[in-house]
């Protein structure tokens, strides 16, 4: 199992190379959720698993590696706190580039009684997040329909493993799918990122996820879960559908400075699908290297991923076959 995980950290997500947790944790009892520790529970065995020790690195490390959370080595800000780019020398780790993602405590006042630091240390994604690319379609000559189908395949890849495989009875919803939360590594494969952050104060039943707290991102969020705060992996379905329109679009799910129609895209996407009007709203810079019939297959999915009802979205192994029958239309003769 430990063989396993590892894998699945290395090869569809992002690994997370540390984790420093000062702070007491939450109270989770259930066997399968992924409480923010260092241990990852893999549901099938209800056996806690100890990441090596070797990648507990002290503080000073980490300081050193970032220069001491340096503006100069800013990536990026999320949710959770500032994201700084390093060079990492601990253990086996000789000078790794990673993302360190330095929390604000003051976020997880409701389990954290003291205000020392929360750590999180990923590998570093050498060509950043893909919403970079649709915020500016033109960066670095712009990715190319193979390209963007490809990642779309990945993260489509990385949640059937997340909803179907990770373990025989019980599955993981990762609640915050977006372009900003799929990373690209050297050769522009997607890893899917922060899934085990999602995981805070989640409690499950067997496949139902019941949350107290909404969480997830303005412009991606399922809107049944928005009204009835349960969670399902169809929510995870739902903002796939929203990522799947931003890559043919080329454009984020939401753009604040259009005060029209355009606003929201999972409306906007809804609304040109059904009056046959795709259209008006493709990126005209890969429009041209669609084929037809790959662009009705690609969008009928993306269309059915945001239907209002959870129970009319298709499932991720549904999405997984046809986008493969997509990709045969597109690259075979
Ligand atoms: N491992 C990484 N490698 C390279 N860049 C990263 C990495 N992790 C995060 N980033 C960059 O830092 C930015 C902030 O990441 P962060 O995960 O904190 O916020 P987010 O994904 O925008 O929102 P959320 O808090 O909901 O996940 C990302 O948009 C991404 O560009
Ligand atoms: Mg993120």
């Amino acid at each position: 199992m430990q063989q396993r995980w590892n894998d699945i950290l290395w090869n569809k997500f992002i690994p997370m190379l540390r984790l420093e947790f000062t702070a007491n944790q939450p109270k989770l009892n259930e066997a399968d959720v992924m409480p923010l520790t260092n241990q990852v529970i893999i549901p099938d065995d209800d056996v806690p698993i100890e990441q090596p020790n070797n990648l507990k690195i002290p503080l000073h490390v980490i300081k050193t590696c970032t220069h001491d959370f340096n503006e100069r080595n800013f990536i990026g800000k999320g949710g959770y706190g500032r994201v700084y780019k390093g060079t990492l020398t601990w253990a086996d780790h000789i000078n790794q580039l990673v993302a360190v993602k330095r929390l604000d405590v003051t976020r997880f006042q409701g389990f954290c009684n003291d205000n020392k630091e929360m750590i999180l240390v990923y590998e570093y994604a050498t060509n950043g997040s893909l919403d970079a690319y649709l915020h500016d379609t033109s960066m670095f000559g712009g990715l190319s329909w193979p390209q963007l189908f490809k990642i779309c395949m990945g993260v489509v890849s990385a949640l059937d493993y997340l909803h179907n495989h990770v373990a025989e009875k019980h599955r993981i919803i990762h609640r915050d799918v977006k372009s900003a939360n799929i990373l690209l590594d050297e050769n522009w494969n997607a890893k899917l990122s922060d899934f085990g952050l999602a995981r805070i104060g989640l409690a499950n039943q067997r496949n139902t996820f019941v949350i107290t707290n909404l969480a997830g991102t303005y412009g991606y969020t399922d809107p049944q879960y928005e009204r009835t705060g349960f969670l399902t992996k169809e929510s995870d379905v739902y903002s796939l559908g929203v990522v799947l329109f931003e890559v043919l679009c080329g454009r984020l799910a939401y753009v604040s400075g259009y005060h029209d129609e355009r606003r929201f895209l999972h409306h906007l996407a809804r609304t040109c699908y059904k009056n046959g009007e795709l259209d008006k709203i493709i990126d005209q810079r890969i429009k041209k290297d669609i084929k037809p019939r790959t662009l009705s297959k690609f969008s009928t999915i993306a269309y059915r991923c945001l239907h209002k009802n959870r129970e009319e979205r298709p499932t991720i192994a549904d999405i997984a076959s046809q986008l493969t029958e997509a990709w045969k239309i597109q690259f075979t003769r």
